[in-house]
């Protein structure tokens, strides 16, 4: 379980606290927070204020200046929660009851661009039928926030999180589009793009025109020196973009990008970027946000000698934002994106950090077995790595608008027999098609010769097959979903997968996106495809049917919510197991992951009652003389007494 460091010096601190008093009393002489309008504010403010300070002092304790800093805003904070609409106050309310509203089995994720997917913000709003059909009830739109053209990294260069990019819509578009989603049931998930702004933001624009005050809010350094002091301990993650960490500017400065060139990252050493992002978050949830994505966690704190990854600042900093979030807009939900080793994904993870996160492994390791044919890794990381603090969750997933990168634990692999170094390079390999007998169409992203590293980008579809016309490619997308909707946490499908949408190779000839690999997994909705979705004999409707019997079959078994899954050895290599268990009896999944059909021994099974029901298929199945899977199916045996 990850350790919370500072929840005991939270705990110890009470508003007995002199300095927590001081606070208080400021607050309740300022003008900034009228009474009795915020009364139920400042109640909130006793509660989470022992641990908003807490984090804070870790952060910025040791400034003269640091009570007047928490004042100031919690001042702000209370200007952000005057603002928010009564609908947001009253669903505030509501979540404050039920805390564990998002564990739920009826939750069901869709993630997508704006303008690839239906052209404008307006455009999204026309799809919310389709969104319904489809079962839908999270939606998440890469950040539709203004950025830089034709590079802005998909959104991820912000350069005001108060506008909409010209041609998704404005502002109000934006506001009506939550509220049009709330009313249909479907919660709204936007980016904090928090660990940095683009060259174009006005802050950066400030500091590289000269002003010293916004100078300080990015790290600006003159010469190479310090840079190359950084760079000995610090990983590359766009090396193909610019080698290192860092970017040159035009007068021969330097600042520090951990992404592209064009994304400087923001320095939170200054508190006056804290409390300016605090502004831009609550800003972003008073549009009517549920879910806010804190994007590229790991990096948002640097100290000179470390990896500058998964610093515990970086902890102390989210667990800050959390408690103001739970001050001045309690009902929003963060979601972790931590795409770095399995021991640091769960230490975002706590309802006093990320309520929930992505969970690359998982995803990982989907892949890892169709290209290996085997579950090992897959169902030790089930039964090893899948528990969650209570009041949290995973949000699982196939594959995103990202890379595919093989970040599973080295020490696991090991205990398999497995070496990580080589298996990766085995896997890069099978995935762009290098490999002899592959079914994958993928490609290389970030290759990085000096390193040996690489990773993957693709669709679904492409890497598992239907690309080159694998016979068997709509049963593996029936299967990674079967099971990716089978586990426990939010399930969170890449729009146009559910069709079967291909790579979009043409990406790699436009001038614009031929830098970055990912865009061949990025493509316009396939109308076409869309279209044959209810037709039967298609691949885009098989598919389409598919995953819409397993999506309605989550939502009907409550044993699909919560965080509870035991898993459940099948003695197979290749069929994978684990349960849902429920006060009525579980229900047992089982997928097989190679392409013949492979059996499960009747004793294996002996637990199971004799007859059971396969909710993927909706036929009764006997278990008593064993099992035998077709190749590449899943099944979801349901054992429960009626
Ligand atoms: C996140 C996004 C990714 C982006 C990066 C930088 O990892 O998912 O698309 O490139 O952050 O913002
Ligand atoms: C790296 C980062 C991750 C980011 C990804 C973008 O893996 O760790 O945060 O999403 O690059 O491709």
């Amino acid at each position: 379980m990850p350790s919370e460091p500072s929840a005991a010096a939270a705990a110890a601190a009470t508003l007995a606290d002199p300095s927590l008093q001081r606070i208080v009393e400021a607050l309740a002489r300022s003008a900034a927070v009228p009474r009795p309008a915020a009364e139920p504010f400042l109640a909130r403010v006793r509660r989470h204020l022992p641990a908003l300070r807490a984090e804070l002092a870790l952060l910025y304790g040791h400034r003269g200046d640091f009570e007047a800093f928490v004042v100031a805003l919690l001042e702000q904070a209370c200007g952000a929660w005057l603002e928010r609409s009564a609908a947001l106050k009253r669903q505030d309310e509501q979540r404050e009851r039920d805390p564990a509203w998002f564990q739920s089995e009826r939750l069901i994720g869709g993630v997508c661009y704006v303008d690839l997917y239906a052209g404008d913000l307006r455009g999204i709003e026309a799809c919310i039928p389709y969104f319904r059909e489809l079962g839908l009830t999270y939606l998440h739109l890469m950040p539709p926030y203004d950025c830089p053209e034709p590079h802005s990294d998909g959104g991820y260069a912000v350069s005001s999180y108060r506008r909409v990019r010209r041609d998704l819509g404005s502002i109000d578009d934006l506001r009506r589009l939550a509220s049009a989603l709330r009313e249909a049931g479907i919660s709204l998930v936007l980016d904090f793009v928090f660990n940095h702004t683009s060259d174009e933001h006005a802050w950066a624009q400030a500091a590289r025109a000269g002003d010293a005050r916004h100078r300080d809010y990015y790290f600006l350094f003159d010469s190479r020196d310090e840079p190359d002091r950084y760079e000995r301990t610090l990983r590359e993650i766009f090396p193909e973009e610019h080698p290192g960490a860092f970017s040159p500017l035009p007068d021969g400065r330097w600042v520090w990008t951990t992404f592209h060139s064009y994304q400087w990252d923001l320095n939170y050493g200054n508190p006056e970027v804290f409390a300016a992002m605090a502004g831009e978050m609550l800003f972003i949830a008073n549009l009517g946000v549920d879910f806010l994505r804190m994007d590229a966690v790991a990096f948002v704190w640097k100290r000179l000698g470390t990896s500058c990854e998964n610093l515990p600042e970086a902890h102390a900093l989210i667990r800050a934002y959390n408690a103001l979030a739970r001050i001045a807009a309690p009902g929003l939900v963060f979601k972790s994106e931590a795409i770095v080793h399995p021991d640091d994904v769960v230490r975002y993870i706590s309802p006093a950090e990320c309520q929930v996160a992505y969970n690359p492994l998982q995803m990982a390791l989907l892949w890892n077995s169709l290209a290996t044919r085997e579950v090992n890794l897959l169902q030790q990381a089930l039964e090893e790595r899948n528990a969650l603090p209570d009041g949290t969750a995973w949000v699982n997933y196939v594959r995103s608008h990202d890379d595919i990168g093989w970040t599973f634990a080295d020490e696991d692999a090991m205990r398999l027999g497995i070496r990580g170094f080589d298996h990766r390079q085995f896997l890069n390999r099978f995935y762009v098609n290098r490999f002899p007998g592959s079914f994958a169409r993928g490609v290389p992203f970030q290759d990085n010769p000096a390193t040996g590293d690489c990773r993957i980008s693709g669709t679904c579809a492409s890497l598992c097959g239907l690309e080159q016309g694998d016979a068997l490619a709509v049963e593996r997308i029936v299967l990674l979903y079967g099971v990716m909707l089978a586990t426990s946490g939010i399930p969170l499908i890449y729009l146009g997968d559910e069709v079967g949408t291909l790579n979009d190779r043409s990406s790699l000839q436009d001038p614009a996106k031929a830098g970055d690999s990912r865009w061949v997994h990025r493509p316009r909705r396939d109308a076409a495809r869309q279209a044959q979705r209810l037709e039967a004999g298609t691949p885009a409707g098989r598919i389409y049917a598919g995953l819409r019997r397993l999506i309605e079959g989550r939502r009907s078994i409550p044993e699909f919510g919560g965080g509870r899954l035991i898993g459940f050895r099948t003695k197979n290599p290749s069929v994978l197991g684990f349960m849902r268990p429920g006060e009525a009896g579980p229900v047992l999944v089982l997928a097989n992951f190679s392409e013949h059909a492979q059996t499960v021994a009747a004793e294996v099974l002996s637990g199971m009652p004799p007859r059971v029901t396969d909710r993927v298929a909706g036929v009764a199945l006997e278990l008593s003389g064993g099992l035998t899977l077709a190749p590449c199916q899943v099944l979801w045996l349901d054992a429960r007494r009626a």
